[in-house]
């Protein structure tokens, strides 16, 4: 091969205090595993000497824990972005001990091209193979890879044993585009469409050295479906189909974006049973195990995304059948997958969760009562925004009852009413599109909220002001502050706010 075997604790010897690393991989599938914990261990050590040691970190998106928790842990990450899982950095974040950037995964490659975010000093980069003139091919996932391995002054590879060697490859489409004034259009006209290289070419004399690991992605688990998330994942498949009986979606159907998590896992298994959906194509930033599940069965005949989120087993079986699936599944770099000129142009149907959505339509996925960061915007943004119909679904109520998820105002926005064409929960469908915001607030109240929650939210627009977007500025917030304050928004008196 060329290269040097370096140990993981000599590669990680190369990281300083104050640099900016780049990472690979796109949530924990293709992440670095070997060479993040040996750096926390450095830390630990430096911070133990009474020396200062935290660096910045730049990701496709969440990581795992040999990432995000050991670092977190070790009090090593001054700086994070975009977006991360990982209740210990969640922790942090909202005690105020990490500068935390929560912003849109498509931009995150380009704004680091554009200087935005300072220099990569070293990419860490998992890869299932490299040659000897610097090109590597990558495992689960295409991330922010391409950008960081250009940029870095040192690329370290950790070659993980898990993903096969070179029987996986052929997997990537990699492609970085110009930037302006040189950007031209990224030719995707179909999911299916390689507009790049398999692999990701880098000039061989920044590898400072190859990091050998046999480590499998920490890949997450699916809580068993509930009767809520089953109703929400009904009612979505029913809202699509109607709109593709009465001819807004083609016949032929659109490409879907789906998020991960339990209610993605409902949406699509409802849609994937339901035969009068046709098989559909998946232009997605995360694609987990249900879809794969339906690429067997014939339901979704091409997944195109930027990660393989899913177990180790799933994706071992995957490698298995490497020659049935190679034809049925891209990885694209994150810039790619989550492009808004392509989500425009293939008039993908978006799918994605909110924390709260507000009686017109505002959506915020990112704050909890507006203050302590969940997890962050990842991508629902870049799709929201650019989709031929967004759709969010939340289920009506959080923690027994106590959390409406309908709100007169949300505590924080993540995406506008001018962006959101459906609200979904268990209760029902609320179609925004075409409607004021007095109409939205009816449709919203009547068929999304939780029956608790009904009189409530009539009561706010009932005392609120006219206008456009009706609303009681006092009040716009005070179901958010009944919970801080006495533990349950259906103990709000209104009285209290009508000043
Ligand atoms: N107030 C307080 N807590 C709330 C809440 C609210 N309004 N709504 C939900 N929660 C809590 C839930 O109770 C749950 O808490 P728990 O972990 O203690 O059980 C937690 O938030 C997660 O909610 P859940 O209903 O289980 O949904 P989820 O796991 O699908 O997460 C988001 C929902 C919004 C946090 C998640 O989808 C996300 O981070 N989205 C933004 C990123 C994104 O959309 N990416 C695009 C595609 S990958």
């Amino acid at each position: 091969m060329g290269f040097s075997i370096i140990s993981a604790a000599e590669a990680a010897s190369y990281i300083k205090h104050g640099y900016n690393i780049g990472l690979s991989g796109f949530t924990p599938a293709g992440s670095p595993k070997a060479v993040t914990p040996e750096i926390a261990k450095i830390a630990e050590a430096e911070h133990a000497a009474g020396r200062p040691f935290q660096i910045g970190i730049f990701t496709g998106a969440s990581t795992g824990d040999a990432t995000d928790g050991v670092l977190t842990r070790a009090k090593a990450i001054r700086y994070r972005a975009p977006y991360t899982t990982n209740g210990d950095f969640r922790k942090s974040v909202n005690n105020g001990e990490i500068a935390y950037n929560d912003i849109h995964l498509s931009q995150m490659a380009q704004e680091i091209r554009y200087g935005f975010l300072g220099k990569v000093d070293v990419a860490i980069i998992e890869a299932c193979d490299v040659t000897p003139d610097g090109k590597i091919y990558l495992t689960a996932a295409g991330g922010i890879s391409p950008t960081i391995a250009r940029l870095a002054d040192k690329i370290i590879i950790e070659l993980n044993a898990a993903h096969r060697g070179n029987q996986c490859i052929g997997m990537h489409d990699v492609y970085e585009p110009l930037d302006p004034p040189y950007r031209r259009e990224i030719p995707i006209y179909k999911p299916s469409d390689r507009i790049g290289t398999p692999y990701l070419q880098v000039d061989p004399q920044k590898i400072i050295g190859i990091v050998e690991v046999n480590i499998p992605d920490e890949a997450r688990g699916f809580t068993a479906p509930d009767p809520i998330t089953d109703k929400i994942g009904q009612n979505v498949a029913d809202f699509l189909l109607a709109d593709m009986k009465r001819g807004i979606i083609p016949s032929t159907f659109l490409p879907l974006q789906s998020g991960v998590g339990n209610i993605a896992n409902a949406v699509l298994g409802a849609l994937g049973s339901n035969k009068d959906v046709p098989a559909f194509e998946m232009y997605t930033e995360v694609l987990q195990e249900a879809v794969v599940d339906l690429i067997r069965a014939g339901r979704v005949k091409f997944g195109s995304t930027c990660s393989l989120s899913v177990t180790n087993d799933c994706l071992q079986g995957i490698y298995d059948d490497f020659d049935f699936f190679k034809d049925k599944l891209l990885l694209r770099p994150s810039e790619i997958s989550n492009n808004p000129e392509i989500i425009r142009r293939l008039g993908v149907i978006s799918m994605n969760t909110a924390i709260e959505a507000d009686i017109y339509g505002n959506v915020n996925s990112t704050h909890i009562t507006g203050t302590k960061m969940m997890n962050g915007i990842g991508g629902s943004g870049d799709f929201t925004r650019n989709a031929y119909i967004s759709i969010f679904s939340c289920p009506s109520v959080a923690k027994e009852g106590k959390i409406s998820a309908i709100v007169p105002m949300v505590s924080h926005h993540d995406h506008t009413e001018h962006d959101v064409n459906v609200i979904i929960t268990e209760q029902g469908i609320a179609d925004l599109r075409g409607k004021s915001p007095a109409e939205r607030a009816q449709a919203i109240i009547e068929n999304c909220a939780h029956p608790d929650y009904k009189n409530i939210l009539w009561d706010y627009v009932k005392m609120s002001s006219k206008g456009q977007t009706p609303h009681c500025v006092s009040a716009a917030l005070g179901m958010h502050d009944t919970l801080l304050k006495k533990g349950d928004m259906r103990l709000i008196d209104w009285a209290d706010y009508n000043k």
